[in-house]
């Protein structure tokens, strides 16, 4: 877990205000196009693939969360970027709120999408351990069967993921579930959140349940809280519009 050579892929457009998109497991930056394409007339926006996902090369044997947070770091080092907003979906919302807790200093806010603070409750980090496991006898193709049916109600929209999943590297699948077996309880820090934050939900989420995210919300002072009743937990590819609104009102637009 060395911090030497991070090599993450990123895409980067517009300009302005820096916005850095943080996708969810075990996806790509893909997942945030529809909504940074009506973004990238008014922001800066930078869009990693995570280490091991997407086209980000798998590097070393294990990473976690905060590894992952310092990536970023080092890629908004990289880029001469001091202050961020950090989107994150689901797993990119642990990665964003360890950001937070970490590095106070390089936030300007945070935009939650569909994920949740707390840890993994012991059957679940034991199903994802044994998951992992799977993933690195079998392949990809495992994670991505057992995800689909919960990640969207929408074929075209299953069809792009599942695409992306069988796709990625198998270690990369796994380092992420190993990472957040591992993950710190987030619950603890969102009451020190001292700079805006818009919480973005699906109401249709099988994944992270609507209530989750309001309860999050209600333990961030002042957070913003956007949620559809057609979102699902892919709310970044099919409610563009929603997170795009959220992020405007929020941080390019404040009222
Ligand atoms: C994600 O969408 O990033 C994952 O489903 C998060 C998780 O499994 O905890």
């Amino acid at each position: 877990m060395d911090d030497e050579n991070i090599n993450l892929y990123y895409e980067e457009m517009g300009e302005g205000l820096p916005l850095v998109f943080l996708h969810g497991f075990p996806l790509d930056h893909t997942t945030w196009l529809p909504a940074v394409n009506i973004l990238k007339t008014r922001a800066r926006c930078i869009l990693p693939d995570l280490h091991g996902l997407g086209k980000s090369p798998v590097k070393g044997k294990e990473t976690s969360i905060l590894q992952m947070a310092k990536d970023i770091i080092q890629l908004m080092d990289l880029l001469k970027i001091q202050k961020a907003v950090f989107t994150g979906h689901s797993m990119g919302g642990y990665i964003a709120m360890q950001l937070a807790h970490s590095f106070p200093e390089r936030v300007i806010g945070l935009g939650l999408v569909a994920t949740r603070p707390d840890t993994d409750a012991p059957d679940k980090a034991s199903a994802r351990m044994q998951s992992r496991d799977e993933v690195l006898r079998n392949g990809s193709g495992v994670i991505a069967d057992s995800m689909a049916s919960r990640l969207t109600d929408n074929p075209d929209t299953l069809a792009e993921l599942l695409n992306i999943m069988r796709n990625t590297h198998p270690h990369g699948v796994a380092m992420s579930q190993y990472a957040m077996v591992h993950r710190s309880d987030a619950t603890q820090w969102l009451s020190s959140f001292n700079f805006p934050v818009a919480v973005v939900a699906g109401s249709l989420d099988k994944i992270i349940s609507e209530e989750i995210l309001i309860s999050m919300s209600h333990q961030i002072s002042g957070a913003k809280y956007y949620s559809t009743p057609t979102g699902t937990h892919m709310v970044p590819l099919e409610e563009p519009d929603l997170l795009a609104r959220a992020l405007t009102e929020t941080f390019l637009s404040p009222k």
